[in-house]
């Protein structure tokens, strides 16, 4: 059966850099480094981008790749004996947990497209606090984020269901590049703000006080969940790979994009945030209660000009999170149609209902089910600490293990270097492979016991 595939480098690397390019980039990453030290955070991200991500790319990309099968079926293939194939079928769910509260987020976002679409954010008389009831309200609506969340699920579905190369290379070639173009069109604006240099100082200056071990755990934390590492998105993106594409190429180009992305994103937002003289902070409240609130204020001397800035922005995050989004519930389809042979439109069909049933009810953690807990966490915010803080490095180490330890070395090399023909990779391959086998899974394993104590 033609499982489908990328037509070049370019899409494939477009479609990789858009499933790393998300909401962690966004409103995450400006904010980690401005927490965590500014540039002497930005160094030890990109020693654990270096040393650990790409082995782990290159591990899982190379069971993909290999084995032109989705997780499962690979660890079947190579280890038909032993356990690693349902600890394999373990990481198949992760990215359908994630896409379940992922999706919400996306619904919240189509909600400040249409806003700055109607020019909403224009009133300057409207307080952050103003800001913040409107965004609650709104979260706690009931109906009106599901309507959302359901219409977010469903553009992921259709694009999904066309398949790999009419829905996703078709949509990712296209978007990925204009998210560049966005974000960085928001970014030379930001900057041309009164006040911006404190926002540039905020992400630069660096501060080797502030780098503690729990700092450096932040960071590889951040660089798994940026990279879309150890739940199978990339093993399965890299089974569409062609067989002569670099493997080394690719995991360090997506990996620059993926940090460019999110450098040029701090620049865009971390200005604005200074200029407005409000303090920076992380997750939901920095993209919906905050900048809503900057959007308004700089109104003052041109509404229409902020609101267009904010249009863009809107645009930016929902592709963000919709590139994202599109490799996790590729991941599960791509199982479905591999192992159980589902046709595509029946896997993208019993999945959307799946993951859009476990999505009403994150989104109802902000309403009726708010006292719902799960270890003191509301749905929402379980379902993301166990799949970011456990289930992600767990999958990274599984896959790291799997490459390093399972598979044979010859079958690694020769992945790698295409037999051979790869020049660069042919000299590297030594450290990879030590990296893989020994640096990689320690690394995890030390993150992994922290986040459990901690
Ligand atoms: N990397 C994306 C981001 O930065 C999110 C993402 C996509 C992801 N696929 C994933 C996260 C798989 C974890 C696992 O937002």
């Amino acid at each position: 059966m033609d499982r489908g595939n990328f037509g070049n480098r370019f899409t494939a690397i477009m479609a990789m850099a858009g499933s790393a390019i998300g909401l962690g980039n966004i409103w995450r990453f400006p904010y980690m480094v401005g927490q965590n030290g500014g540039a002497a955070f930005i160094i030890v991200y990109l020693f654990f981008a270096l040393f650990i991500c790409i082995p782990i790319f290159l591990s899982e990309s190379v069971i993909g790749k290999r084995s032109q099968l989705s997780t499962f079926g690979a660890m079947e293939k190579y280890a038909p004996k032993g356990q690693w194939k349902w600890l394999g079928l373990l990481t198949v769910f992760t990215p359908l947990i994630i896409i379940s509260y992922y999706s919400v987020v996306g619904g919240w976002s189509i909600e400040y497209l249409l806003k700055s679409l109607s020019f909403s954010f224009t009133d300057p008389q409207l307080s952050r606090d103003g800001h913040s009831a409107i965004f609650l309200d709104f979260v706690s609506s009931t109906w009106k984020p599901i309507l959302l969340h359901t219409a977010f699920m469903g553009i992921n579905a259709i694009i999904v269901m066309a398949g790999v190369k009419k829905g996703i290379e078709k949509f990712t070639k296209i978007s990925t590049p204009i998210l560049f173009l966005l974000v960085v069109l928001i970014m030379c604006y930001s900057l041309t703000l009164p006040g911006a240099k404190a926002g540039v100082i905020y992400m630069l200056k660096p501060d080797f006080s502030k780098l503690t071990g729990s700092a450096m755990l932040s960071a590889m934390g951040q660089a798994f969940f940026s990279l879309s590492l150890g739940v199978g998105c990339i093993l399965t993106y890299a089974s569409y790979l062609k067989k002569e594409e670099s493997l080394l190429h690719i995991s360090v180009l997506t990996s620059v994009f993926d940090l460019s992305f999110a450098l040029i994103a701090g620049f865009a937002i971390m200005p604005a945030v200074f200029a407005a003289g409000i303090e920076p902070g992380a997750g939901p409240g920095l993209i919906f209660e905050t900048l809503p609130f900057i959007f308004s204020t700089m109104g003052l001397s041109a509404p229409w000009l902020s609101n267009i800035v904010a249009i863009l922005f809107f645009v930016t995050i929902l592709f963000a999170a919709l590139t994202s989004s599109v490799s996790m519930l590729e991941t599960g389809v791509a199982y479905l149609v591999d192992e159980k042979k589902m046709s595509r439109p029946a896997a993208v069909g019993l999945l959307f209902a799946g993951c859009w049933t476990l999505g009403v009810f994150c989104s109802l953690s902000f309403s009726s089910l708010a006292d719902f807990k799960i270890l003191g966490n509301s749905l929402f915010d379980f379902c993301d600490k166990l799949t970011s803080n456990f289930l992600m490095s767990f999958g990274s180490l599984l896959f790291a293990l799997f490459a390093g330890w399972k598979m044979k070395r010859s079958d690694v090399y020769d992945e790698l270097t295409n037999g051979g023909t790869l020049r660069g990779s042919v000299k590297m391959f030594g450290v990879l492979y030590f990296l893989i086998r020994y640096i990689a899974p320690l690394a995890i394993i030390l993150i992994f016991a922290t986040n459990l104590i901690l």
